[in-house]
């Protein structure tokens, strides 16, 4: 059979939730501190937050920021970066191992929010982790009270007096991170998270019934994911998973974020059987999956006590597309999902003393946050597959029929504008093929580079954006490794 690929504009598969190009901050490296915040640089403003990462942000649209870690939240407390800054304590940070000043700390983190959504339609909203490590309840308690609270209370009246009158209303709160891992300071079995969460849960919701409470699963397909849903999904809103993929040979590379769809699928199981099992009646609210750290990261290379910097080749931006692809295919499942991380940090934007560099992996994310919005939309894809090994492993078992060399997904906007994204992992042809109902006045953007190893960085862009047009007459010519993406009203 000739090679093809349809979508099928009229069947709308699922809503797309916009968090799904959410991004995270975390105090590792240099993402706050020289990232975002950057005070005595010509580039920042009077607080000291860089005005070109803002601006680059801005383009990006993120809609939600996790914060403050990660890792570091697990000895994070937050008192200790409110206030006036000289009174604020240097820490011993346990997670990366260097020195927490403090400087930067909630108030300075909700400031830098207002100031990125300046302009936008909504503001980004943030999402906070609480520390499950050293942490207290009582702790926690009080960070919430501190940041939403509304009456004559002593935390909200200690945020007045630290000058912000208003609360923040912060929605979004994750009940630890990665307890389950050996790193984790404070790592415990699931028994004893899933007894801690859900009184916290229990307690957090009687202080402020309008949070949405994330628990801390591993990676959606594993025996911890399955113990803590069947002890805590009474008490929670959303279960989180996380997620690095990564291999040095170019097409498991680009195809190991298909581990990520095998994950969301066996998570969305294991919250069926949860919710089962807990009697959870069908009029409560789908329990989401917030995959809140992907992204293609490989710790040899870029190792995270070295604040890892990685440097992303055209190859890892092939694999990016591939992730967010997946999360569209999967917006059922998806409430929210956090690259990891937004600046510095295994991320597509770095900074330098003078400017900015935006990595290769930063132009999929742009086109996807930008324009793949609204819903799902289901596509047919036909032109043969890659069958052989696969990083991690066990993905060869599970793609029945290997990994197409064409990876897409489909959305369709509210205003009825369609986009369709086909990622040719394939490093050795270009696919020439019928797309079809395509419509007539095509825009194109194609995401490629002279090889899957080239890079961008300070003073050289070896992969970048093109915008075209097609006339959508005869076949389509998808380039070897490149991401295009096609939209049509
Ligand atoms: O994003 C970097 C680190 O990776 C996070 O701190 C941690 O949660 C994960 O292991």
């Amino acid at each position: 059979q000739n090679p093809s690929i349809s979508v099928d504009v009229s069947r709308r598969l699922s809503k797309i939730d916009p968090n799904i190009y959410g991004g995270f901050t975390e105090h590792m490296g240099r993402c706050i501190y020289g990232g975002i915040y950057d005070p005595g640089n010509p580039l920042s403003d009077a607080h000291g937050y860089r005005t070109d990462v803002i601006s680059a942000l801005r383009e990006l649209d993120i809609p939600v920021i996790r914060y403050p870690g990660g890792n570091f939240v697990a000895t994070y407390h937050w008192q200790d970066g409110v206030g006036p800054r000289e009174n604020r304590p240097a820490r011993p940070e346990l997670a990366w191992l260097g020195t927490e000043t403090n400087e930067f700390g909630t108030d300075e983190f909700m400031q830098w929010l207002e100031v990125l959504s300046l302009g936008l339609e909504k503001r980004v909203e943030p999402y906070f982790c609480l520390n499950f490590g050293t942490g207290t309840l009582d702790e926690a308690l009080a960070w919430v009270e501190y940041c939403n609270g509304t009456k004559n209370t002593y935390y909200a009246n200690l945020r007045r007096k630290n000058g912000r009158e208003e609360p923040y209303n912060i929605k979004y709160w994750a009940l630890g991170n990665e307890m389950w891992g050996p790193w984790q300071v404070g790592q415990m079995t699931a028994e004893d998270y899933s007894k801690r969460a859900s009184q916290w849960a229990k307690a957090l919701k009687l202080l402020d019934p309008t949070l949405c409470l994330i628990l801390c699963g591993e990676t959606g397909h594993s025996s911890w994911d399955h113990a803590v849903l069947n002890a805590c999904i009474p008490f929670i809103d959303m279960h989180s998973i996380h997620m690095y993929t990564s291999s040095n040979s170019h097409i498991p590379n680009a195809i190991a974020p298909l581990s990520a769809e095998r994950a969301i699928q066996t998570a969305a199981a294991l919250i069926d059987i949860a919710r089962i099992e807990n009697k959870i009646p069908p009029s409560v609210p789908q329990t989401k999956i917030c995959f809140d750290e992907w992204n293609v990261w490989d710790p040899v290379r870029a190792p995270g006590e070295q604040g890892a910097e990685e440097l992303y080749t055209l190859s890892d931006a092939l694999a990016v597309a591939v992730w967010l692809n997946v999360f569209v295919r999967q917006s059922k499942w998806v409430g929210m999902a956090n690259i990891a991380q937004t600046v510095n940090v295994i991320s597509p934007l770095m900074t330098t003393k003078e400017g900015i560099v935006r990595q290769a992996t930063w132009w999929p994310l742009l086109l996807f946050s930008r324009y793949m919005r609204g819903w799902t939309l289901g596509t047919h894809v036909q032109c043969g597959a890659y069958d052989g090994e696969t990083e991690p492993a066990w993905l060869q078992g599970v793609l029945e029929q290997g990994a197409s060399w064409l990876d897409v997904s489909a959305s369709v906007s509210e205003e009825g504008v369609v986009s369709l994204v086909v990622v040719n992992i394939n490093d050795q042809r270009d696919y020439e093929i019928e797309v079809g109902d395509v419509g007539a006045n095509i825009t194109v953007y194609t995401v490629t580079g002279p090889n899957v190893k080239a890079v961008n960085a300070a003073g050289k862009e070896e992969v970048g954006i093109k915008e075209t047009k097609w006339d959508g007459i005869g076949k389509f010519k998808f380039s070897r490794h490149s991401m295009t993406m096609l939209r049509w009203q």
